[in-house]
């Protein structure tokens, strides 16, 4: 399937030079949505999975219905100052800007296999900072799983000991 003709790319947003990879025009294709979930379903078969990790918001979009397809927990991770209980918080650069990450300190049980699942890899920065929250918590990482990977900004290099799955590269 070419999920490329269903993403939008809107030029200069959300600042100038930023070619933004817009998701949105995919969901709300229930068939196409569907599918991209079942094929990155197909890409992470081989794997022991306990938990899914999504960074907000997109990363709820992906993680949230493959965790449900797979049968197993979703554990959200959200931006500083979101979640109720007890947390344990990362800060990191993004593509534009710069955030801070936060997951629950019961989120993830000791030993746990989590896949970290999100809609895009651009520099990495998102998903490193997930990897090193998961780590915090005892959690062993089996993998990375996106919609959408940009090539060009080299986010696999921020995660040389993870296995990384994606639908569509753009180069
Ligand atoms: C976007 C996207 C990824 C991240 C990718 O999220 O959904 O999580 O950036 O960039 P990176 O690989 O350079 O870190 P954003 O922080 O814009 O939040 P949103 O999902 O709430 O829009």
């Amino acid at each position: 399937m070419d999920y490329k003709e269903y993403i939008r790319v809107i030029p200069d947003f959300p600042q100038p030079g930023i070619s933004f990879k817009d998701i949105t025009t995919l969901l709300k294709n229930g068939e196409m949505y569907r599918e991209a979930i079942n094929d990155l379903k197909k890409l992470v078969a081989d794997l022991k999975i306990d938990v899914i990790a999504g960074p907000e918001a997109r990363g709820f979009v992906v993680g949230a219905p493959l965790a449900y397809a797979l049968g197993v927990g979703f554990a959200p991770i959200r931006k500083s100052g979101k979640l109720p209980g007890e947390t344990i918080e990362v800060g990191y650069d993004l593509e534009y800007g710069k955030d801070t990450l936060a997951m629950h300190t019961d989120a993830i049980v000791k030993d746990q296999n989590v896949l970290i699942a999100d809609d895009l890899l651009a520099t990495g920065g998102t998903i490193a900072t997930s990897v090193n929250l998961v780590r915090q918590l005892g959690g062993n990482v089996v993998g990375a799983a996106f919609l959408i990977e940009l090539e060009e900004l080299n986010g696999r290099a921020k995660l040389p000991d993870i296995d990384v799955f994606t639908l569509v590269t753009y180069s």
